[in-house]
């Protein structure tokens, strides 16, 4: 092994990330692994971090990313789970598999763990990285070699997970159900995808970004698509929700059954509140940095329930069944491929997703 390693660092000035050249990490717990990056990609969460919006951001030195597929190069005393050579799919998310919150399925608020990579210690963009409680925080992926494309497989590592835990798991969306989501970025699309697997009688997707619905129409198998530049979505709703057949009594609008936050600001919270339907339920993904509004004197009225969260990953062995299945998949999020030496650019590529096309970018490291 090197002693030396490339990897995407931020100090901690706002707008700045380096590609550097640091020391290996290497075993610090007996529960640890450290894994040697196959793969990796950026996330939203990148970015906000290098605009300087995430406050505990531990500084003045972190390796970036939570995504990422490699193979294990060392283990501490106490890994059960994964021998060296394992190939593995990394959790964003760090669990500890014993304390409170993770007994309970609520894995993001683990004691010693949570979405700590790339955010509190050294994350996945470099070409290794250490796993804290590597049995409970790695998936092993071998067996899916040459059956599960790696772009698939990469997907689990954040945005699937968050989608569908989040958004159609949070929705508890059931057969038959409308559906809408508000915000078409990878989140968007990853909540689409998850949301299909639950036999929706639709799926509606809202953006300003005519490209992005278009790609969520003829890829992914959004039903209908509206730009709120463009159209009254909430008008355009009670239209489909009307022409779908659901009703409501005088004096309340009807509209979905599932509206799924996937944007982040107050705007597309209220256009979930003004078209969610009674006994409905509003599901928020989106990460807020203001204040929103919450229309509890229309609402209270209308049986709905609210759900929020930070993704637990705790649903990606159902996922990876149903990719194994056939019946999800994910590979088509990702939209530009890059060495990992290119990563400044691919960087380039996704803060300019719109322009660019681009949903996931997949960085391959040199083997
Ligand atoms: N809760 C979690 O665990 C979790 C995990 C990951 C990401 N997130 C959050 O999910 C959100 C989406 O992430 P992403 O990577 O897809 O972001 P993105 O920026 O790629 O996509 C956001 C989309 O929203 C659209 N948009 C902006 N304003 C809009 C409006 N007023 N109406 C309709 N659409 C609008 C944009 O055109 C864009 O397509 C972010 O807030 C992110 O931080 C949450
Ligand atoms: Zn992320
Ligand atoms: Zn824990």
């Amino acid at each position: 092994m090197y002693q030396q390693m490339k990897a995407i660092v931020y100090k901690g000035t706002p707008g700045v990330k380096e590609l550097l050249s640091i020391p290996v990490p290497t075993i610090q717990a007996a529960t640890d692994a450290v894994v040697k990056l196959s793969y990796t990609t950026i996330c939203g969460s990148d970015l906000h971090i290098i605009s300087g919006h995430v406050a505990d951001m531990q500084k003045p030195l972190t390796v970036l990313g939570h995504e990422g597929i490699g193979i294990v190069e060392s283990i501490g005393d106490k890994v059960s789970n994964f021998k060296v050579g394992d190939k593995v799919l990394i959790s964003c998310i760090t669990s500890c598999g014993s304390c409170v919150y993770c007994k309970k399925g609520l894995q993001s608020h683990c004691m010693d763990g949570g979405w700590i990579l790339g955010h509190n210690i050294n994350g996945t963009q470099a070409e290794y990285v250490r796993i804290p409680h590597a049995d409970n925080s790695l998936y092993n992926i071998k067996r899916y070699e040459g059956s599960i494309k790696d772009e698939a497989l990469l997907m689990l590592s954040d945005i699937l997970p968050t989608g569908n835990e989040m958004g159609a798991v949070n929705g508890r969306i059931d057969r038959g159900d409308v559906v809408a989501i508000v915000g078409c970025g990878s989140v968007g699309i990853s909540a689409l995808i998850a949301s299909k697997t639950y036999d929706p009688k639709s799926v509606i997707m809202i953006d300003f970004d005519d490209e992005r619905l278009k790609v969520a129409k003829e890829f992914f198998g959004a039903d209908y698509v509206l730009n709120p530049g463009k159209v009254n979505v909430k008008e355009e709703i009670m239209k489909i929700t009307s022409e779908l057949n659901i009703q409501s009594r005088e004096g309340l609008d009807a509209g979905v059954d599932v509206a799924i936050e996937c944007v982040g600001i107050p705007a597309t919270f209220q256009t979930c509140q003004d078209i969610i339907a009674p006994g409905g339920r509003i599901a928020n993904v989106g990460v807020h940095g203001v204040k929103v509004d919450l229309q509890l004197q229309d609402l209270w009225i209308k049986n709905i329930q609210i759900a929020t969260g930070l993704v637990n990953a705790n649903t990606t062995p159902d996922l990876l069944k149903k990719i194994e299945s056939g019946e999800l998949e994910p590979s088509r999020l990702v939209t530009h491929h890059f060495k990992f030496s290119e990563v400044l650019k691919a960087y380039e590529v996704f803060k300019n997703s719109s322009q660019e096309k681009c949903i996931k970018v997949f960085l391959e490291f040199d083997q």
